[in-house]
């Protein structure tokens, strides 16, 4: 009798009707489960092993520990992270003193900021990306044009339109403001005088020629300053995870023989989770306890009339590697044997053209606009893209037409609901630290 009630579960769904199986306390319910057909019972059948090992793998429960980044020797040091939290939240580290990396990633928005297009100093082209969990993801940005979180977070602050200042002006706000706590982490600060404030290779004319008229030596050590701003931050950002929500909880409840836990997910929820495991193919992409394969892909979404043409994966694998601050760098502490990820790295292919970064889903729900440069508004928008897969505007869109119902795009979209949770981060980590030195 128990054998037989603990059996696989029943999979008769009538006419392939999704249902689910309930699973209900005791043995004496599990007995009147077990006597009640399927279709009586509201329609209901338990998940079969694929899918539970597929629900499975995307529960966060399976994140594992994040794995040291040898390209960072601070990347896990206490005080490193303290220094990068500060630095985070500065304003201090921008051309007009009001931009600090929290003016775009707002850690009450999930580290983002709601908008289509990121706003500093000035508009950037792409829409701003979340922070947590991001320390997972070998490659940073839309088009993963950086290989670490360190290296990462030197492309804002000398871009014209997020930070807008140089290398020279961080390092000597170093000095001034951070001093001792920078030489406890790194070492002696180099000397800086006669180093002007606006240098900095990058498109400024006069900044650029400031730098060049240094000596090498003298650049190289305000680049080492430079890069050291950055596994701070690093260390800081690897500490923001996110946290277990309404899904975690049902998975954690799903019996290694199929049956599903009651009064977490909906009816609704249940059939677009199998959706998205199953018919509708998201998990070829979104996989993974933070469901993305860490991969760039064309999935046809439209361009943006008014900028810029935006080749993706195809620029962001050329550019990281000739970044100056990549893993195989001079910055990097990695040893010959590690960097893998850039060693193997084949920068062309048709299939790299207009390919941006799979996001994690996570508190999807919580952070539209969608897509590279917030192209879609809603999550509906989305799945109606999924649904019809348009061409797309250069190079090959990956995704087919789904042929979903209405009912079925309205069900994936309370599957992607599911996924809200609050980070698995202290809650003073996500405020500015109280000033100190
Ligand atoms: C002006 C707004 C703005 C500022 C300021 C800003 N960012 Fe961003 N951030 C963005 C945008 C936009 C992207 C995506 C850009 C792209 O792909 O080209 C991004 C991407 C990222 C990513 C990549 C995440 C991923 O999944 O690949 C990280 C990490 C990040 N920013 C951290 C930082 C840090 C650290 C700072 C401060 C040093 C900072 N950002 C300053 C707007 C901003
Ligand atoms: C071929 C890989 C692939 C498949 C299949 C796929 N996605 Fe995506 N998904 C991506 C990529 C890549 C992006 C970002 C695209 C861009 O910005 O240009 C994305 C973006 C999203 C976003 C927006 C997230 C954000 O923060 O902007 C959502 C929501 C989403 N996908 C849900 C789904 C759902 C639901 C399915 C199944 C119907 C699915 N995806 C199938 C690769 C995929």
């Amino acid at each position: 009798m128990m054998a037989n009630l603990d059996g696989p579960a029943i999979a008769g769904g009538r006419g392939g009707a999704p249902c689910i199986r309930r699973r209900v306390g005791g043995m004496a319910m599990l007995a009147l489960v077990a006597g009640v057909a399927c279709g009586a019972w509201g329609g209901s059948r338990g998940w079969s092993a694929g899918e539970v090992a597929a629900m499975r793998s995307l529960s966060i429960a399976g994140l594992e520990p994040l794995p040291p980044d040898p390209s960072n020797r601070f990347a896990d040091d206490t005080a490193a992270a303290a220094l990068g939290h500060a630095l985070f939240f500065d304003t201090r580290f921008s051309a007009n003193g009001r931009v600090s990396c929290a003016s775009c990633h707002d850690p009450e928005k999930q580290f983002q900021d709601g908008t289509p297009l990121g706003q500093g100093v000035g508009r950037t082209n792409r829409r701003t990306m979340p922070v947590a969990g991001t320390a997972y993801s070998p490659w940073q940005f839309w088009d993963g044009r950086k290989d670490s979180q360190w290296a990462q977070a030197l492309g804002p602050l000398e871009s014209p339109v997020e930070h807008g200042g140089t290398r020279a002006l961080y390092a000597h706000v170093l000095a001034e403001h951070y001093r001792a706590r920078y030489e406890r982490i790194f070492g002696p600060m180099p000397e800086l005088a006669g180093v002007p404030r606006v240098a900095g290779p990058i498109d400024d004319p006069a900044a650029r020629a400031a730098w060049e008229a240094l000596p090498p030596a003298r650049r190289d050590s305000v680049s080492r300053v430079y890069a050291n701003i950055g596994k701070a931050i690093a260390a800081y950002e690897r500490r923001l995870r996110p946290g277990a929500g309404r899904f975690d909880r049902y998975v954690a409840g799903v019996a290694d023989d199929g049956r599903a836990p009651d009064g977490i997910l909906s009816a609704d929820e249940e059939a677009g989770l199998r959706l998205f495991i199953g018919r509708a193919s998201c998990t070829q992409c979104h996989n993974g306890p933070r469901l993305t394969d860490d991969h760039f892909h064309n999935t046809g979404i439209p361009a943006v009339p008014g900028l810029p043409d935006d080749a993706g994966r195809a620029n962001g694998a050329r550019q990281v590697l000739g970044d100056e601050f990549n893993c195989a760098s001079r910055y990097s502490d990695a040893g010959p044997d590690d960097c893998a990820e850039l060693r193997f790295l084949v920068p062309e292919g048709q299939a790299l053209v207009r390919a941006f970064k799979t996001p994690s889903l996570r508190g999807v729900a919580g952070r539209a606009p969608y897509m590279h440069a917030g192209q879609l508004g809603t999550l509906a928008g989305v799945i109606e893209h999924y649904d019809r897969a348009p061409a797309a505007p250069a190079g090959k869109t990956e995704v087919r037409p789904l042929r979903l119902t209405p009912r079925e795009r309205a069900q994936i979209e309370a599957y992607l609901r599911t996924l809200d949770a609050p980070a698995d981060t202290p809650r003073w980590l996500l405020e500015p630290p109280r000033a100190s030195n």
